[in-house]
């Protein structure tokens, strides 16, 4: 009989030997006969047990991990006895962690082969599609704004409204666009989806074409993210041979087509403006708004301009009902938040949950406290441009509007965890300097504001008349809130302020912590 045999090949996994443990099973299963099929798939996320391997048995699959390459030969004797093991982990969907999640967006990643288009249909895959080949652009829109799904890039926009408009506008061609730039710190979810089920993504995308009359799309991926890029390239090609993009979609009368494009790293061009300037082929600035990119977007011509996870969510919403993906969450905050634990966190990786879950069971359930066993003493969400919180503010729920309130963002769901040696000054001198760095310059408090930050902040951290630049850097940061163009000038003050708030005492006693090097 052969032994099915499952290894992630997701960039995460693969940094951590996940390549080398496949070679080795083969090998050591080709040495004993052992008649073994390794198949690749994506992670299930739990990245502190990645190599994680799993068997396909009777009762289901059995994980283990993590795994080693010097792990396999006594891995394969277990294997083959269904005998104990001591990186034996049970049933993967019994491990606690996964099993206290709700996987509506990541149900596949991890568990299908994102290569086969076979793989994907077996286990749902496309029924949302065929579904929505039934109805009308009217009623593909209705579901997806009846969901409640808002934008998974950052600003929480409804997604249904942003298709609506598009929809309505005239035009000769229109676009869709996803964004598959992921550049917030600590972020991965957009990644792990396009290596683990790509074919979910351009599913979503084709409802989306089909919603609008668009007939072509873009992806725009970040350089630095090569698997995903081919794993998006052989999910596009097997897709159009399985009838499912280029002419007649699916058989019916639609047309739609993708291509990848692959960005030049800038964090700026994860901006929607700055992206669409960039797949013109001009150097990544942002656009003034309005038009906004539903009316005039990629080449002139309106254009849905989504997130990676929004898109993946819309295959769900039309396979099993807008009311099944609103019934989960809180407020406003509909659905599922795929969120990522990361920075100095025991447990980290993807936890995809209903909205509504607080900062603190995330960071001190869920993530298990730091890495390193001291205190959580701070913890960013939302990326780069995401508030601090403190301890204090761990019972803010996962929603938008409690973190809103709060001055924070979730943005695209990252939580990046720091210990008690952080120095709280020098992480707000970050944020500024980021946003010098990554400034497209097109506007002046974002352009020439976050370097007066940075040079302030290294006054304080001197001890300079203190007090006095402490006033300067607040006015900085009102100057850059409020007359910036988007949203890198715009929210650099979040990180700011809010260090300054919560962790005001980093910033007053005379500090001797300034390295040389910065
Ligand atoms: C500086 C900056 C960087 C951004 N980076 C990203 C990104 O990497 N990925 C993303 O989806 N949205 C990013 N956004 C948000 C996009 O401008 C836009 O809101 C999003 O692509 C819309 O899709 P959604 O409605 O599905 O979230 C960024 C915004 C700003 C201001
Ligand atoms: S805020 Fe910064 S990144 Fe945004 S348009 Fe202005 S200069 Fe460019």
């Amino acid at each position: 009989m052969t032994m099915r045999v499952y290894v992630p090949c997701d960039a995460g996994a693969i940094a951590v030997g996940a390549d080398d443990v496949a070679v080795a099973l083969e090998r050591a299963a080709t040495a004993r006969d052992i008649d073994i099929d390794i198949i690749r798939t994506g992670s299930r996320g739990l990245y502190w047990l990645e190599p994680m391997v799993e068997v396909g048995t009777s009762q289901g699959r059995i994980a283990f991990g993590p795994v080693g390459t010097a792990d396999v030969p006594l891995l394969i004797d277990a294997l083959v006895s269904d005998g104990p093991h001591p990186l034996r982990l049970g049933l993967a969907e019994d491990i606690p962690w996964l099993k206290r999640q709700t996987r509506l967006t990541f149900a596949r990643c991890g568990v299908v082969d994102p290569r086969s288009l076979e793989d994907y249909r077996i286990h749902g895959g496309y029924k949302g599609l065929e579904r929505a080949l039934t109805l009308t652009s009217d009623a593909i829109l209705a579901d997806v704004t009846a969901s409640g799904l808002r934008g998974r890039g950052g600003a929480g926009f409804p997604t249904g409204i942003k298709w609506k408009t598009v929809a309505q506008a005239t035009a000769d061609r229109k676009f869709i666009v996803c964004n598959a730039d992921e550049g917030d710190s600590g972020t991965f979810a957009d990644r792990m989806i396009m290596e683990g089920d790509p074919f979910v993504v351009i599913e979503g995308m084709t409802i989306a074409g089909i919603a609008v009359g668009a007939s072509k799309g873009y992806i725009y991926i970040r350089s630095e993210y090569p698997h995903a890029v081919a794993a998006m390239n052989a999910a596009i090609a097997a897709a159009r041979r399985g009838g499912y993009l280029g002419a007649g979609v699916g058989g019916s009368n639609h047309n739609f087509d993708l291509e990848v494009r692959v960005g030049a790293g800038a964090y700026v061009c994860g901006e929607e403006t700055s992206l669409l300037e960039s797949l013109e082929g001009r150097r990544g600035i942002v656009r003034a708004k309005p038009p906004l990119p539903a009316h005039r977007g990629l080449f002139g011509k309106p254009t849905v301009i989504n997130n990676v996870l929004s898109f993946a969510a819309i295959p769900f919403i039309l396979d099993h009902g807008a009311k099944a993906y609103a019934d989960c969450g809180m407020g406003r905050s509909r659905g599922t938040m795929p969120i990522q634990l990361a920075g100095n966190i025991r447990y980290g990786g993807l936890f995809e949950t209903t909205f509504g879950i607080t900062l603190g069971e995330l960071v001190d359930d869920i993530g298990g406290g730091t890495f390193t066993g001291r205190p959580v003493r701070a913890v960013q969400v939302g990326g780069p441009l995401g508030a601090y919180f403190p301890r204090e503010l761990f019972d803010t729920p996962f929603d938008y509007e409690a973190f809103a309130a709060r001055d924070g963002l979730i943005g695209h769901g990252g939580i990046v965890v720091f210990d008690d040696s952080v120095d709280m000054a020098r992480q707000a001198r970050f944020a500024m300097a980021f946003c010098a760095v990554e400034s497209c310059g097109k506007c002046t408090p974002c352009r020439i504001g976050s370097t007066r930050g940075v040079e302030t902040i290294d006054k304080i951290r001197r001890g300079e008349r203190v007090g006095e630049n402490l006033a300067v850097v607040e006015d900085l940061c009102n100057t850059m809130k409020f007359g910036s163009l988007c949203a890198l000038g715009g929210f650099t003050p979040y990180p700011v302020l809010s260090a300054l708030k919560h962790f005001r005492e980093d910033f007053e006693p005379a500090p001797t912590r300034l390295e040389a090097a910065e």
